[in-house]
């Protein structure tokens, strides 16, 4: 059994035994977590994995011990816990309770997204736009639907999504900044959904505030824009700002967030989104009811209350991260810049061979890029485990592979 899992089910258990009002401890943050889904027990417990950009630090204290107080309403169905969650993130995003959409993670929003907003044209001429603004600003919605415009590479699930619902993807490169190329994405769709990843999710790079605020603000309304925001804690560089601020003006904008990264609850399954109610009332009919659990919706609603959770994720993850880099530079490897909690390394030869040989070695990286062959991702782990890594990838690199 991976170490993590098993840490977590001695310590439920050691909870429950105690009484729910038991105060749970942080985690200590020099536990090596090693594991890896689909590993065999064994075989787990010797694994560094750096391949999925999870937080390795995990949930907040208050959240695991929101779990242990809610474990004995696991009979009932969330509505009052998500409707405390919607509250919760209404009011720290300044929106209406109309305007969030909880998801069973963020991956199930961008499915939703790809579902209301992509597939075959029903007018059979391309011509029928998705969204209509009426005179008063709103949208009335059309049967007809559009492609799906995405920058390459970017995060792959919507798009698998987006073929399902028979959508036309358009895949446009990154600029040589790794930016996202709006331009030319724009370009692209006069109609359907146009997918921004920022912090982008193999590069870790960002497109500037100002280039997606001027790009919102020139988007015919007809064309959905989705801003994916997973990584939006990590991001400390002054061209980077929230989306969310613009949905007031724009009913064709969707930003989405995750509780997988800063808040450490990949495993739990949490995310939501935010846009104009009418938007929210379009993706709602494509969702399963009572789609996130109590569960998640309990360590969710506490981990908004820890103070702690998002300033230590960003310090940990931003020392770790320079330790890296500094140790990767002084072997002649650089990157390209970082604003979140994984890095692109030019490995300068091709990736695969490299990913192989490290995982033999017990490093699990993230998986080859066709468009950038000669990069590697790897998440920012914990100090111990970069330092594994470190020394498998400086023995595979002059080893010759
Ligand atoms: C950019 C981006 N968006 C969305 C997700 C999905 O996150 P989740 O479904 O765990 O919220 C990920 C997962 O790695 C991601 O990298």
């Amino acid at each position: 059994m991976p170490e993590l899992l098993s840490m977590s089910r001695r310590r439920f258990a050691q909870l429950l035994g105690a009484g729910a009002a038991v105060a749970v401890a942080r985690p200590s943050l020099s536990r090596p977590l090693f594991g890896d889904r689909g590993l065999s027990s064994t075989a787990a417990t010797a694994v560094v994995r750096l391949n999925s950009n999870e937080n390795p630090y995990g949930p907040s204290p208050a959240a695991l011990k929101a779990m242990t107080d809610v474990f004995s309403l696991a009979w009932r169905y969330p509505d009052e816990h998500a409707d405390q969650l919607i509250q919760t993130l209404a009011r720290m995003n300044g929106v209406d309770q109309k305007q969030v959409l909880l998801g069973d993670g963020s991956g199930e929003i961008l499915k939703l997204c790809a579902a209301a907003f992509t597939g075959p044209m029903s007018a059979g001429n391309g011509a029928v736009p998705l969204a209509r603004p009426t005179r008063g600003g709103s949208l009335t919605f059309m049967p007809g639907r559009g492609k799906m415009i995405v920058a390459d590479p970017t995060f792959e699930a919507i798009l698998n999504h987006a073929r399902v619902a028979g959508a036309e993807v358009v895949k446009v490169p990154l600029t040589k900044s790794f930016s996202h190329d709006l331009p030319k994405m724009g370009a692209a769709a006069m109609e359907g959904l146009i997918y921004i990843c920022n912090p982008n999710n193999p590069t870790a790079s960002i497109t500037p505030k100002n280039e997606v605020r001027e790009f919102i603000d020139r988007v015919p309304r007809q064309t959905m824009i989705l801003v994916d925001e997973a990584y939006f804690h990590y991001a400390d560089s002054p061209d980077y700002e929230s989306m969310i601020p613009m949905i007031k003006e724009h009913p064709n904008l969707i930003v989405a967030r995750t509780f997988s990264k800063i808040y450490g609850m990949a495993g739990l399954r949490c995310g939501y989104c935010v846009a104009q109610p009418e938007t929210i009332q379009r993706l709602r009919p494509q969702q399963v009811w009572d789609s996130v659990n109590i569960m998640a919706l309990a360590a969710a609603n506490a981990s908004l209350n820890d103070p702690d959770q998002v300033t230590n994720g960003r310090r940990l993850n931003s020392e770790t991260k320079r330790f890296v880099t500094g140790k990767l530079e002084a072997m002649g490897f650089g990157h390209i810049p970082s604003q979140a909690n994984f890095m692109m390394i030019d490995v300068k030869r091709p990736v695969r061979p490299l990913i192989d040989a490290l995982n033999q070695r017990g490093v699990q990286v993230g998986r080859a890029f066709p468009t950038l062959a000669n990069h590697m991702r790897v998440t920012i782990g914990k100090q111990a485990e970069m330092e594994i890594f470190l020394s498998a990838f400086r023995q595979v690199v002059s080893g010759g592979v």
